[in-house]
């Protein structure tokens, strides 16, 4: 869907409202994880990352300036040095092999490399008016949401909005699934991450990456629910859309003979559940506040943008060594199927 029928399909109309949305290509794809695991090269599984090329082993709390050190960025929005990451998908096959699962660029965007659609909102996407003052994120600012070692429906009740959609095409928003969709899905499948919008207005990361960020005290973002008093302060809705091409392995005669689906993330998940995202705020000055308060939609005039081909360019060299394309008897980290 064009980004034009999908502002006519969701109702929304510019420039009364405060919502960003913008693509960024993949910056690489390792096993790095400067929030969970710093310093540790290999970290224990593979993600996919998108953002600021100061991406890093080490990004240092307090020391490493995403902004300072960045000399480009994978995003549309060129004073986004930001980093955000997921694990990554895998096809199993019946004799155990793995396959890495491509991305498909969104419409409008097609010409991206790999990559995500990123959103920040004051409000939730279905609300026309985008009202709600936000408080944008600080300079070295991080968190977490989801958990990689979470594997039942129970445990992911603690996090909202961590969702599949089994894409019929481009368009379909709907149904979300909690786990991995159980069926062949003939677009694709989307995973949606959508992070806490309550800060406790002190803390730019907490030892877990989670407990400076709340949900909404009662009701939830998109209903206007208020922030606890522990976090008082209302941040954007962060929210990153990864389209999965599992379009080539949609062949049932592949699947298990168990009837189960045969995608697994990188950390050796079969179930979903474990779905997760990490965000290391580094937006240039203020660029991401101005943008917030300027009642702008989609794309904003305060914000500086780059070509698909610069965001393309943008890239980090492989830290760690491993096979990752092809068919492979092993995931990166020999994870565990389970
Ligand atoms: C990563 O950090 C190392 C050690 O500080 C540094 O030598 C290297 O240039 C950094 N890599 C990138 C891509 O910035
Ligand atoms: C495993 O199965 C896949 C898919 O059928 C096939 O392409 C691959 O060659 C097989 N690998 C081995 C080691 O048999």
């Amino acid at each position: 869907m064009q980004l034009n029928t999908l502002v006519a399909a969701l109702g929304l109309f510019a420039p009364a409202s405060a919502l960003l949305r913008f693509g960024c290509a993949s910056l690489t794809v390792q096993r790095l994880d400067p929030l969970v695991n710093p310093g540790q090269i290999p970290s224990t599984h593979l993600h996919q990352i998108i953002g600021g090329n100061s991406f890093n082993v080490t990004m240092e709390p307090g020391k490493h300036d995403l902004v300072a050190k960045s000399s480009c960025t994978t995003c549309q929005f060129s004073e986004d040095f930001s980093n955000y990451w997921t694990a990554t998908l895998f096809f199993r096959a019946r004799n155990g092999s793995f396959k890495r699962v491509p991305q498909i660029p969104q419409q409008g965007i097609e010409s991206t490399r790999g990559g995500m659609m990123v959103y920040y909102m004051s409000d939730a996407l279905f609300d026309t008016a985008q009202k709600s003052k936000v408080t944008a994120f600080k300079p070295g600012f991080r968190m977490l949401v989801g958990d990689a070692t979470i594997r039942t429906r129970e445990q992911a009740r603690k996090f909202r909005q961590l969702t599949y959609i089994c894409m019929e095409s481009q368009a379909s928003r709907a149904p979300e699934y909690i786990g991995f969709p159980p069926k062949p899905c003939a677009g694709g499948i989307m995973a949606n991450h959508l992070f806490p919008t309550c800060w406790n207005g002190k803390d730019l990361d907490t030892p877990n990456h989670q407990d400076h960020v709340s949900y909404p005290e009662v009701g939830t973002f998109e209903s206007g629910g208020a922030c606890p008093s522990t976090h008082p302060v209302k941040i954007p809705q962060l929210m990153l859309e990864t389209v999965w091409d599992t379009r080539p392995f949609n062949n049932k005669a592949d699947w298990p003979e168990d009837g189960s689906q045969p995608f697994v993330w990188s950390s050796g998940d079969k179930t979903g559940f474990s779905s997760h995202a990490d965000y290391l705020f580094g937006w240039k000055d203020d660029s991401l506040q101005k943008a917030m308060d300027a009642h702008c939609y989609v794309s904003c005039p305060t914000l500086k943008t780059q070509s698909i081909t610069q965001q393309n360019k943008c890239l980090v060299n492989d830290m760690v060594k491993e096979p990752l394309d092809g068919w492979l008897d092993k995931l990166p980290g020999d994870n565990m199927v389970y």
